[in-house]
């Protein structure tokens, strides 16, 4: 996978990049990220990209040219089209990210992410040259740069061959619509706190079907909403 990112702080990319799995995950080839200036594609000497919104009002709007000439020189440079790109705009007005989405989006071959910033970016960016709007919650952040790299974090994650274990992946949260059985390890007395007795049994049937009750006990009490979808399902 490759995943392009537009934005006017590179800068902030860097240390997110460049640890733990996503840094090993590129070190590997399974995704190439590559950070975009956006004022690399100004065509004034101030490098604007931002201007007063028309009608009035506060705050600045970023300028639809830059965003649209730094799109068209990625797609032009990475020969991936069509089926295989998708043009992001991360908005707190977009699709609210969740597992589903990731698992949706780590198919894809290509991602270009588009970072606003001040009062947000010029309409035309959304209906002529984005194909999904994707928020990260109901909230409101200064720019797209932290929800663009949790997106990427959630994401590669995702891709074959990126974390050690993919067994690892069927138990976590989310899937199939339940949360995960509570994780312990040693020591098996922490100050008086003990281990469920039947996680050290090595009994492994036994403890497959605790973990799974314990999944499911723990969806009804902290998410009833996904609890429900389970229930529709059976
Ligand atoms: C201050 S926000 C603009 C908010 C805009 N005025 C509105 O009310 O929808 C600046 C930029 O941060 C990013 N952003 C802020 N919150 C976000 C969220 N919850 N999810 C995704 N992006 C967000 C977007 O790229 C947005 O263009």
């Amino acid at each position: 996978m490759r995943i392009d990112v537009i934005t006017i702080f590179p800068n902030m990319f860097k240390a997110v990049l460049n640890e733990s799995i996503i840094k090993r995950a590129q070190a590997k080839n399974k995704v190439k990220i590559i950070i975009h200036n956006l004022r690399d594609y100004t065509l004034d000497k101030h490098r604007k990209v931002d201007d007063r919104p028309f009608g009035g009002g506060a705050g600045m709007v970023m300028s639809p040219e830059p965003i649209f000439r730094a799109v068209e020189a990625i797609q032009a440079r990475c020969r991936i089209k069509g089926k295989g790109l998708r043009i992001i705009l991360l908005t707190p007005q977009g699709k609210q990210l969740d597992q589903k989405l990731a698992k949706r989006l780590s198919r894809y071959k290509n991602l270009i992410l588009i970072c606003g910033h001040y009062e947000g970016i010029d309409e035309r960016v959304r209906q002529y040259l984005v194909d999904e709007e994707i928020s990260i919650g109901d909230y409101v952040l200064t720019g797209g740069e932290l929800p663009a790299m949790v997106l990427i974090d959630s994401v590669v994650r995702l891709i074959p061959g990126v974390l050690g274990k993919r067994k690892s992946l069927k138990s976590e949260s989310f899937e199939g619509n339940l949360l995960e059985y509570p994780q312990y390890t040693r020591p098996a007395n922490f100050r008086g706190m003990h281990v469920p007795p039947i996680l050290l049994s090595g009994n492994h049937p036994a403890i497959e079907v605790w973990r799974k009750k314990a999944a499911l006990k723990r969806t009804k009490e902290r998410r009833p909403d996904l609890f429900k979808k389970l229930l529709k399902r059976k």
